[in-house]
């Protein structure tokens, strides 16, 4: 009879126990799985980015098969223009090494493919404010400019962008990933949904991107 008390107590605990790790597992797992939602977006990969075989090479390197069209642009993904080997940013060295036929050179858009290869200057426009051949700036400060939704000092080479992480992320798109210079939404890009911009800003302000510095090789 006592044995049987002491089975039914553990038992309650085992239940508890159970109980406790469905709920906190899924939380715990959420915050992590959104930084890992928007490295995949941002990557451009259809399944989980190689973090190893990126780290080796400096650009991202997809697990499974890469979006041909990473919200249904053009081909190009953030992380072709943000490469980690290089602080999220891009150098002139490496766009050296890049084929013609990578996406970054995608000649559909208004670029001027000299100065894209050369120096690594890509057009910004910004109808009715910019019009100008910018750098890809770094993004591994972005932790420190910005806070966790999203909100920024300032963003932009010139600081004259939108300072939303989310509002930013949807330009980006239009501005460099969009099919024609027509740039039709839900034609030559998508917008990103409420939760794909989320998880973009996640990625962006986490410690996956701000310490790339110390991998830069
Ligand atoms: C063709 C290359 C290219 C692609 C693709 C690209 N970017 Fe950029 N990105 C740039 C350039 C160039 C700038 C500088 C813009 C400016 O100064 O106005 C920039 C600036 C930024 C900034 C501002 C950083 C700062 O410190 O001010 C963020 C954030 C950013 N991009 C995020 C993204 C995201 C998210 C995507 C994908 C949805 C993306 N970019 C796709 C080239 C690119």
């Amino acid at each position: 009879m006592k044995l049987q008390i002491v089975q039914v107590s553990n038992m309650k605990y085992s239940i508890m126990a159970l109980t406790l790790l469905i709920v906190m597992v899924p939380a715990v797992g959420s915050a992590e799985s959104q930084e890992r939602k928007g490295q995949r977006l941002f990557a451009g990969c259809l399944d989980k980015v190689d973090d190893r075989a990126t780290l080796e090479t400096g650009l991202f390197v997809c697990k499974g098969k890469r979006d041909p069209e990473p919200f249904g642009g053009n081909g190009r993904a953030c992380g072709d223009c943000h490469v980690p080997g290089d602080n999220f940013g891009i150098s002139e060295k490496r766009i050296a090494k890049l084929k013609s036929d990578h996406p970054f050179f995608f000649r559909g858009l208004d670029e001027d493919q000299k100065l894209l290869r050369t120096h690594g200057l890509v057009h910004v426009i910004i109808p009715g404010s910019i019009d100008e051949f910018r750098q890809t700036p770094k993004l591994v400060h972005l932790q420190t400019l910005c806070d966790k939704k999203g909100n920024c000092d300032s963003l932009g080479l010139r600081g004259d962008r939108v300072t939303n992480l989310c509002a930013f992320s949807i330009e980006a798109i239009k501005n460099h990933m969009a099919k024609t210079v027509k740039r039709v939404p839900g034609k030559d890009f998508r917008v990103p949904t409420a939760k794909e911009c989320k998880w973009l800003v996640a990625y962006m302000v986490s410690d996956l991107v701000a310490d790339q510095d110390e991998r830069n090789r």
